[in-house]
């Protein structure tokens, strides 16, 4: 594998086999030396156009684990505040001898550019490009559910026979696309739950079962519900009426978490917007797996760098 663009074109056996090095990644957080020598020599850069916390912040933890250099740059304070195009950019980063360019882009598709138009031949992971995709969140939520699921007992196994409820900003939600094509592939049933205007044009073709309300999909009994955050600075206009009707509709509150199964998982990307997609009682309750996906990312990044990155140099020496 050269790029990690999307997970649509993620086979069961390649996702299965990604979650099963980051389970390797995982035992080595517990050695009293977490640093593998793995990726030394080589560089790491982090191109980040849009905002971002813990993305940044795991893939930059993820290649220091593994020995890299790792140079992180932010599109605000640079030339590209200046309007320096990514093409200069990406330019610029490969003459400094780049191995792996990890980019977040407002723009959906930019990291299949930076990949394919020929200007650079560093392998690009795709860390949330416009409304499009966000493989390794999926692949980490994917690596939290079968954690939870399986235990230590994981190893080899997909999701067959989970149920997965997905909620809220379904048509600005690159971390939704990258889950449902993953957690398909693993063979989890998937749902989503959303208003009308908060759903995609063409999700009828999508592999899922549609609900405009949330109590029928909860009713299923679900193994998973997937709460994602109301994407604000993406909205030019009014989706739903109030901040109030929407989490009275479709926020996972106190009551609907209450009456939830008592093994359900309750996730979320990150950031919240508490009070609005999700309460607190939901948030930061043992059902929560909000913080074991922000430990497991750092665990899912390693293993995607070690694949790209070291693979491609065993396969050429
Ligand atoms: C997500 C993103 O940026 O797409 N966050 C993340 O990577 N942890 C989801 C979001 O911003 O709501």
């Amino acid at each position: 594998m050269k790029h990690l663009l999307s997970t649509r074109d993620l086979d069961r056996e390649t996702a299965v086999g990604i979650l099963d090095i980051a389970e390797d990644m995982a035992l080595t957080a517990d050695r009293e030396v977490r640093k593998l020598p793995t990726l030394r020599g080589r560089t790491v850069v982090n191109l980040f156009f849009e905002d971002s916390t813990r993305t940044r912040l795991s893939f930059e933890s993820a290649a220091k684990r593994l020995s890299a250099d790792v140079i992180t740059f932010s599109a605000k304070g640079s030339s590209v505040s200046k309007g320096e195009s990514l093409k200069d950019t990406a330019q610029t980063l490969q003459a400094m001898g780049a191995d792996a360019i990890v980019v977040r882009h407002h723009g959906s598709g930019a990291a299949h550019q930076l990949a394919h138009a020929g200007w650079i031949d560093a392998h690009v992971l795709n860390a949330g490009d416009g409304t499009h995709e966000h493989p390794t969140q999926a692949l980490l939520d994917a690596f939290t559910m079968r954690q939870r699921r399986y235990g230590a007992d994981s190893r080899g196994r997909d999701l067959s026979g989970m149920r997965v409820v997905i909620v809220g900003d379904i048509v600005h939600s690159r971390v939704a696309r990258s889950n449902v094509w993953l957690l398909t592939t693993l063979g989890a049933e998937v749902h989503l739950v959303a208003p009308r205007t908060l759903l995609p044009a063409g999700v009828e073709t999508w592999p899922v079962t549609v609900h405009e309300h949330l109590e029928p999909a909860l009713a299923l009994r679900p193994d998973v519900v997937m709460m994602l955050r109301i994407q604000q600075e993406r909205m030019h206009a009014a989706f739903f009426p109030s901040g109030r009707e929407y989490a009275r509709e479709w926020g996972l509150t106190a009551e609907r978490f209450a009456a939830l199964g008592p093994d359900t998982m309750v996730m979320h990307p990150g950031p919240m917007n508490r009070g609005l997609e999700i309460s607190s009682a939901a948030a930061d309750s043992s059902a929560s797996t909000v913080l074991a996906q922000v430990t497991n990312g750092v665990f899912i990044r390693m293993a995607v760098l070690y694949l790209l990155v070291a693979g491609s140099q065993e396969a050429s020496a």
